[in-house]
């Protein structure tokens, strides 16, 4: 097999380039916060490198995958500092995944040996206890909210992996209430750091749904904590991680951990699994090859961690979800010294915008891009080395790329092959269905009907 290189973007498109239709004052804006995705989708066309505006600053966005990998695999010269992660640490902590450079080293030390492989069944069977619990109160002729669904599904396993089986159905509904609330708020506060200086009620809505949040983390925190013994969850191992020094987390750092934990894994995967039900109900071959595979593995049960080895066509049907739909599609990072990018000197403090959304959509790099194709990365000759220089890249690249992959990989298979075991989904409506790009990109609502299979 021949090794192809990853194409450059053809020569009538310039290396560097900026966005038409700034509004005055406004900048980009109106376009991010109206129709983001229509907007992402367009700034190919002007290079590599694409200025935007965001208000009076400038951004700039990389079009290009090496771009995204220079900026993404050097996180001194390019940082998660300036306003948006202040933001982020103000309301989430300097948890993993929002502290800068010069925490990181040490955190992801302390952090990554609650995901060693061998951990990895441990979850699995959580997670297919939850996934089996979950589907009990399903009922043929039932219309579910898939996004709802999903994201109790997730938000559950997330805790019940991170806490263990102590904590109870009710303080999961709270935790789960509250960050449900701050997530629909974070995307426009991020953009618009200034909104929540007006009493309204979305401000005081999003005020609250933050303190209930951290409540409920502190008091959970607390109380595994007084437990004492590593209880084979995730906390228990984080309780009991040392850095080189041979220290441990402070109380704080373990708060901000939990916290930057659940958020980081329960929408993110919630949102793959939706868009992977409502892909699978459009396209019946697809579907058709599923409900093959998983006839042959499960025969009607719930998919363990034994099974992963033979979902294979699942597996594919996840992984092309998140290049169509990639749920972190914008992660900002900041320049900390003058640098070179696609031949452009940028000052100190600039702001570069990172979106797998963008170069998972690049025609030169996953051909045909919009059509939704499990088989792709076997028949297109252009992976897997273009794919490996950060074309696909949903769970990041460099020093930050996600810690969850892997657990994040196996419970969206497990819960996938699971529901197709048991289920054919139909949507409940004929209102087509958008994708809402919060902090992370979920379709709007997804209303489906329950048939048994
Ligand atoms: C489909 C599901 C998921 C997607 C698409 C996703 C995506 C990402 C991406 C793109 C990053 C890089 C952020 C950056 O560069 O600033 C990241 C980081 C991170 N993710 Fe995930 N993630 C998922 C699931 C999870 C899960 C299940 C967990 C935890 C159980 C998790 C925990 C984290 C953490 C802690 C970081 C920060 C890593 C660091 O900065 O060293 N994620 N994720």
């Amino acid at each position: 097999m021949t090794t192809r290189h990853p194409p450059r973007r053809t020569t009538s498109i310039a290396r560097t380039g900026r966005a038409p239709g700034a509004w005055p004052v406004l900048g980009h804006l109106p376009h991010l916060l109206r129709a983001p995705l229509r907007f992402l989708g367009s700034l190919p066309a002007h290079g590599e490198l694409v200025e935007i505006r965001l208000g009076p600053r400038p951004a700039f966005v990389l079009c290009h995958p090496e771009l995204a990998r220079q900026v993404m695999s050097d996180g001194r010269a390019f940082d998660r500092v300036g306003p948006l992660y202040e933001g982020s640490r103000a309301a989430l902590g300097n948890g993993l995944a929002t502290c800068p450079h010069a925490d990181h080293r040490r955190q992801r030390m302390l952090m990554q040996p609650a995901f060693r492989s061998e951990h990895l069944p441990g979850y699995a069977d959580a997670m297919r206890r939850e996934i089996g619990m979950a589907l009990e109160h399903w009922r043929p002729g039932l219309v579910l909210d898939m996004v709802d669904e999903m994201f109790a599904l997730t938000t559950t396993v997330a805790v019940r992996t991170l806490f263990g089986g102590g904590i109870t159905d009710r303080d999961i509904a709270e935790l789960r209430d509250s960050l449900d609330t701050f997530l629909k708020g974070v995307y426009l506060r991020a953009l618009l750091p200034a909104v929540d200086a007006l009493p309204t009620p979305g401000a005081r809505r999003y005020t609250r749904g933050l303190a209930g949040w951290r409540t409920h983390v502190t008091r959970i925190v607390g109380e595994r904590r007084a437990d004492d013994g590593d209880g084979g969850d995730l906390l228990g191992r984080l309780i009991a991680a040392r850095d080189e020094a041979g220290g441990a987390l402070t109380e704080r750092e373990l708060h901000d951990q939990v916290a930057v934990l659940i958020l980081a894994g329960a929408e993110t995967t919630s949102s793959a699994l939706a868009w992977a039900l409502h892909l699978i109900a459009a396209h019946p071959e697809a579907e058709a090859a599923l409900h093959a595979e998983v006839d042959a593995v499960l025969d009607g049960r719930v998919a363990g961690p034994d099974d992963l080895p033979r979902l294979e066509w699942t597996g594919r049907v996840i992984r092309e979800v998140l290049r169509l739909y990639p749920p972190a599609w914008v992660l900002p990072r900041t320049s900390t010294r003058e640098i070179e990018v696609a031949g452009r000197r940028l000052p100190a403090g600039s702001t570069l915008v990172f979106s797998p959304y963008i170069l998972h959509r690049l025609p030169e790099f996953h051909p045909e891009p919009e059509r939704f194709r499990p088989e792709r990365d076997q028949s297109d000759g252009v992976a897997p080395a273009a794919w490996s220089r950060a074309s696909f890249v949903p769970f990041g690249t460099g020093p930050h790329k996600c810690i969850g992959d892997t657990f994040a990989l196996t419970e969206a298979t497990l819960a996938l092959a699971s529901i197709a075991a048991r289920w054919r989904l139909r949507p409940a409506s004929g209102t087509p269905v958008r994708a809402t790009p919060r902090s992370v990109l979920t379709p709007s609502a997804l209303p489906m009907h329950l048939i048994r299979r």
